[in-house]
């Protein structure tokens, strides 16, 4: 039996990083980012000067990640998250990076018990098996100041307005592809964190996930 998994979808900046992160250190389970995937292919595609749109640039970018560079700060830049959103509708992108995907929840890192996965597509093509899933989203300009006020924790100083119009154009980018579209799984609950801080965000989060986990998990979880 595989372990269990907890799928995170939802839109730009919507929070559900914070939240995957924390529901893993609390259940003690891995984390994955598959957005820092699409990302590091980014990079690789524009750091080659290829183009992000093209299939033949996206796809060797894929097949070549360096999961190294997972860490790097130039990932987070509004350049690097647009070029992921394109290469991510190509199909043989998104099948080139589904095998590492599966690996990590059937096979969770550390021997970790469990793996929380946070995405777009995480919930309705990655895992539709998943144990619990979480759509996590919020109003549009609430994402934008938070990803602007996290940006400028990293030191990189954007317009807000500007950051408002990329973030609406992404995930609308996203919503419409045909290929693993940005969409709520039909038995994933939804989080709006519009009105919530990461503290009650991640109450709520908890409140919706353990009682999905609660069959699966023998041992209580750690607090
Ligand atoms: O989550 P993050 O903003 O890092 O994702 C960057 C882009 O990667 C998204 O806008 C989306 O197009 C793509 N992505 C995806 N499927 C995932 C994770 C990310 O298509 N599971």
């Amino acid at each position: 039996m595989r372990p269990p998994v907890i799928a995170v979808d939802g839109t730009a900046a919507s929070g559900k990083g914070t939240l995957a992160r924390r529901l893993a250190a609390y259940f003690g389970f891995a984390h994955l980012d598959s957005g820092v995937l699409y990302r590091l292919t980014a990079l690789g595609v524009l750091e080659a000067g290829g183009d992000p749109g093209l299939e033949s640039d996206a796809l060797a970018a894929a097949r070549a990640l360096d999961q190294a560079r997972a860490g790097e700060l130039v990932l987070r830049s509004d350049a690097v998250g647009a070029a992921a959103s394109k290469l991510a509708a190509i199909a043989s992108v998104r099948a080139a990076l589904l095998h590492y995907q599966r690996q990590f929840i059937d096979h969770p890192p550390g021997a970790a018990a469990g793996a929380v996965v946070d995405g777009r597509d995480i919930g309705t093509v990655i895992c539709p098996d998943a144990d619990a899933k979480l759509f996590v989203d919020a109003a549009p300009e609430v994402r934008a100041h938070r990803r602007w006020q996290e940006l400028a924790g990293l030191g990189i100083q954007r317009n807000e307005a500007q950051v408002l119009e990329e973030l609406v154009h992404r995930d609308a980018a996203d919503r419409a592809r045909a290929v693993a579209p940005l969409r709520q799984a039909q038995d994933a609950a939804l989080l709006d964190t519009t009105n919530l801080g990461i503290d009650a965000a991640f109450a709520a989060a908890l409140a919706l996930v353990e009682p999905r986990l609660a069959a699966k998990l023998e041992a209580k979880p750690r607090g």
